[in-house]
Formats: structure tokens, sequence, C-alpha cells
């Protein structure tokens, strides 16, 4: 059974351990205002609203979500909000009124899940209504709901003029006492079939019990295997509620940041220490996606162009393995082995993933290339790191690249090219070789073997035009992220 809230009302249903929120909705709930367009969480149409309790709040976060990947067992102790919550009565939510004014919906298919993310973005600016509505912030909100009729102009326009319309709350906002009959509902399900263990001993025990379960934590690479491939969970097992898992622990040394720590709770870490780290989260899929998404399923899916791998690489991070057989520590370059296959072990998870503390003059790059700006997966991703001492020489270079092999890796012929040395000039002609003699870069539907490394040798380009400025760059400010692979 899964207890959750629907737009204010009380549910209580069985569903198979695969179902998505999606299917829940339009086959079981008869609530079909929620559309499918991809089934893989990339065009924004199903977006839905889950607000649930916070790990350390008691208010309920509202946050946007792709129903047609997100497990519908997620939904257990949450309120769900679909298109059909925001009016009341005829009275339209500001963030349909303002479509409606703009001609904002055009094909009308796209049009529940971009009135979706306006409401989520209209309860952000009524709980912070100091904070500029600027087109930053509208990216980011619609990032992940895409318009393929090209008429973003309008949509742009209603999320502008949102504040103009009357300010008409949804009529499940009435009851002072939602919130508290939302979290005196059980977090965990009662569904054998669908595990929440709560904490790390409870998850060693199920993956000892049930070694072909897959482990699920935002859903956003697994459930595509449900929805793409038709792969069907007679029983799965959920990250979410594992306490070690869910948080971050600072050492003297830097964080260890909980295998299911989501990248929107761990962006502010990131912003404050790495901020060119923290720009490519900005890139990272969309706000839906960034909402569940967990660092410990980037780096467990082992995809070549995952984003986060080759930067933490350049960052000597290390891995924290869990099992019933205890705990264990790897550097993370020992943990991707060849093509998704990973160190991991049977009945084995990634725990948590070390962030080391910025060293005072380490700089870094991270240089994203996707064919679309935003909600893309890379081409190619290259990420640099560096000191210089005080005779102008390059110390500590870290070099990692995704999408140049089956795994994201590391280039050490061309670390050392540059190594110790101060004419730049010369090094990086060498560490431009060293890449050429070293790697030969996969060929696929996002770019060829000669695109990538035409790109790679670039970026290196980029880095020594970089290094060679008078004045250095914000990180946050190069425009570099935004290109795009051809
Ligand atoms: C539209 C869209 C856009 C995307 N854009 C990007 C992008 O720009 N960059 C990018 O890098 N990725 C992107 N992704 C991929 C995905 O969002 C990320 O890889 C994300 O970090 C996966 O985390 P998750 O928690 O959702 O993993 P899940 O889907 O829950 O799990 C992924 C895999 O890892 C396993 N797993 C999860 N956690 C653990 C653990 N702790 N220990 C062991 N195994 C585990 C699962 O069994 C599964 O096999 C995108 C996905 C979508 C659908
Ligand atoms: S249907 Fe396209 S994101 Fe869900
Ligand atoms: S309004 Fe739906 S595709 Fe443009």
């Amino acid at each position: 059974m899964i207890e959750f809230f629907l737009n204010g009302h009380r549910q209580r249903l069985a569903a198979a351990p695969d179902s998505s929120v999606l299917a829940l909705l339009r086959d079981r709930l008869a609530a079909c205002g929620t559309k499918e367009g991809c089934a893989s969480g990339d065009c924004g149409a199903c977006t839905v609203v889950v607000a649930e309790p916070d790990d350390d709040r008691d208010a309920l976060s509202y946050r946007t979500t792709n129903a047609c990947i997100t497990p519908a067992h997620q939904l257990q102790g949450c309120h769900l909000i679909t298109v059909e919550g925001l009016a009341r009565g005829d009275a339209l939510h500001p963030a349909q009124a303002a479509m409606v004014a703009c001609h904002g919906s055009q094909c009308g298919f796209c049009t529940p899940g971009i009135v979706m993310s306006l409401f989520a973005l209209h309860e952000q600016q009524r709980a912070e209504p100091s904070r500029a509505l600027d087109g930053h912030r509208l990216e980011a909100a619609l990032g992940g709901n895409l318009c393929r009729c090209t008429g973003y102009r309008p949509i742009r326009d209603a999320a502008l003029s949102m504040a103009t319309h009357a300010d008409t709350r949804p009529s499940w906002a009435d009851d002072p006492t939602l919130d508290e009959q939302v979290r005196a509902l059980p977090r965990r399900s009662a569904d054998s079939r669908y595990l929440t263990p709560a904490s790390l001993a409870e998850l060693a025990q199920a993956m000892q019990a049930y070694p072909s379960a897959p482990l699920v934590a935002g859903a956003t690479d697994l459930w595509l295997e449900a929805t793409q491939r038709l792969t069907a969970y007679e029983r799965v097992i959920d990250l979410r509620r594992v306490a070690e898992l869910r948080r971050i622990e600072e050492t003297a040394d830097g964080w260890w940041i909980g295998a299911a720590v989501t990248y929107r709770e761990w962006e502010p870490l990131l912003a404050a220490h790495y901020p060119a780290f923290a720009h490519l989260l900005t890139r990272l899929g969309s706000a839906q996606i960034r909402n569940r998404g967990t660092l410990g399923g980037n780096i467990a899916n082992a995809s070549p162009v995952g984003d986060t791998p080759p930067v933490l690489l350049t960052l000597d991070a290390r891995v924290r393995l869990a099992s019933a057989e205890g705990i264990r520590e790897l550097a993370l370059d020992e943990f991707f082995l060849d093509y998704k296959q990973t160190a991991l072990q049977p009945g084995e998870c990634v725990a948590a993933i070390f962030l080391p503390r910025p060293e005072a003059g380490v700089e870094q790059r991270v240089w994203k290339l996707s064919k679309r700006r935003e909600d893309d997966i890379s081409t190619l991703l290259g990420a640099f790191r560096w000191r210089i001492d005080g005779g102008g020489h390059l110390r500590d270079v870290r070099i990692a690249y995704g999408g140049m092999a089956a795994i994201p890796l590391r280039v050490p012929a061309a670390e050392a090219a540059l190594e110790g040395k101060a004419d730049l000039d010369a090094a990086f002609d060498a560490a431009k070789r060293a890449l050429r003699h070293t790697l030969t870069p996969m060929s696929d539907v996002r770019g060829s073997s000669s695109y990538r490394m035409t790109a790679a040798v670039n970026l290196l380009e980029r880095w020594r035009l970089t290094l060679a400025r008078p004045e250095p760059v914000d990180p946050t400010q190069e425009v570099a992220l935004d290109a795009y692979a051809h």
C-alpha cells in the first residue's frame, strides 16, 4: 500500500514495485491532466510537484519531479500536487492565469508540465518574495520543460507576469492541518516488494536477502530501464530512507557526501567551495532531475558520460562502499573498471563519496559540451585542476575527461606533460600530443570519435588561454559550459 495525499485528498492504494507516479495517476486515479511525452524524464510534460517533509525541517518542501520516472512508492508519506489541484473552482492559479493571458499554451500537450513548473516557481517566490525572478532562475525553473513548437517567448512572458495575477490559492491550501497530516504518514513503505531500509545495517541485510533486487535512489537513471526497455522489477530496494546515506559529514580534510544526497541538497556546499563544479550542476539535467538525482546514482551508474565522475577524479575523491561484510574505501579511479562495470561486489553499495577540502591556490575548470544547453547529457566533459607555484610552474595537475573512453578517466600522460612546467606553450603542445596518443574516443549519436578528440584538445587550448590571461576569470562566468557539440 502507498499512503499519500493527492491535491489535498488522502489516498491509500497498492501498486507494483516498478509502477511510476504517472501510471498511478493516469491508470489508477483517472487523473489524466498529467501527460506522457517522452517517458524518459526529458520533455517535462509529466511534471508534477511533490511536497515532502525535509529530513531536517518541519515544513514540507514543494519540488518538481518527472512523474514518468518517479517510482510510485516514493510517494509514500508525501503530498502530490498535479495540474488538477491548482485552480479554485473557476478561479485559476496565477501560473494558469498567466499562461492563458500570454497565450503560453500552444500545443497544449506540454502545458500541464509547464504550469506545474511555474506553480513551483510561484511557491518559491511566495516563500522568498524579495528574491529577484531573473533570467537565470527562470531558466533553472523551466529548463526541464521542452516546447517543441519553439514558442518559449509567451511561456517566458507568463512566468514573468505571474505576480500581476490574483494570488488564488488552491482549495487544499485552506486546510491548516494538511501539512501535519502529511507528516503523520509513515515515510517507509509497508510493501514487502518495495523495501525502504532506514539504516546501513538494514540495507546490507536487504541486499543480502534479495541480491537481484535493484537499488534505487532518485530513479533518474534506473526508471528509464522500466519505461524504455520495459524491464520489470519484482522487488526494489530504495535508498532514500537510509540515514547514513542521507547525510553530509564534515571532517578536517573535507566532506563525506552520503550517496543518497540529491544534487539540490549538495549544491550549496559546492557553491561555497568549488564554484566551477557548482556551475556544472546548473547544466546537469533539469530542476526536476536535480531535485531527485543523487551523486551515488551518478557514480554507481558508471556512465562514460556521467558529469560528476571526471570532476571528482581531478579532486582525488574517494568512495566508501558498504555491505554486510563491512565498509571499505577506494580511490575513485579504482572504482570504474570498464564500460558500466565498477568495483562494486554483489551485495555492496556506494555509501558515500569523499570530497576533499580545496587547498589554497588550487584552481579548477569544468567544461561540458552537449547538444543542448539545458537538460542534456554530455558529449564530452573536461575537468582540469592545478596550482601555480612561486616560480610560475604548474603543480598538482589533474586532467580528466568524460565521453573519451568506456569509463570516465584521468590522462596521466597529459598531466605529466604539464607538471612542473613553466613554458606553457611548449608544455600544452606536449599535453595535446599525449592526449592524442593515449585515447581513442568512442563514436555515438552524441559525437564522432574525431569530433570528441578535436574538442578534447581544444579544451586543453582553452585552458592554456585561461592561464595566459592577465586577469583571472570567475569560473562561474565562463561561457564554455554553454557551448554546443555538433
Ligand atoms: C532527463 C535526464 C537528464 C539527465 N541529465 C544528466 C546530466 O546532465 N548529467 C549526468 O551526469 N547525468 C544526467 N542524467 C542521469 C541521472 O540523472 C544521473 O546519473 C543521476 O545522478 C542518477 O542518480 P539517481 O539517484 O537518480 O540514480 P538511480 O536512477 O536511482 O540509480 C542509478 C543506478 O545506480 C544504482 N545505484 C544508485 N545508488 C546506488 C548506491 N548508493 N550504491 C550502489 N548502486 C546505486 C542503481 O541501482 C542504478 O543502477 C540525466 C537523466 C535524465 C533522465
Ligand atoms: S513524459 Fe517526458 S519527462 Fe516525463
Ligand atoms: S507549447 Fe507545447 S510544444 Fe510548444
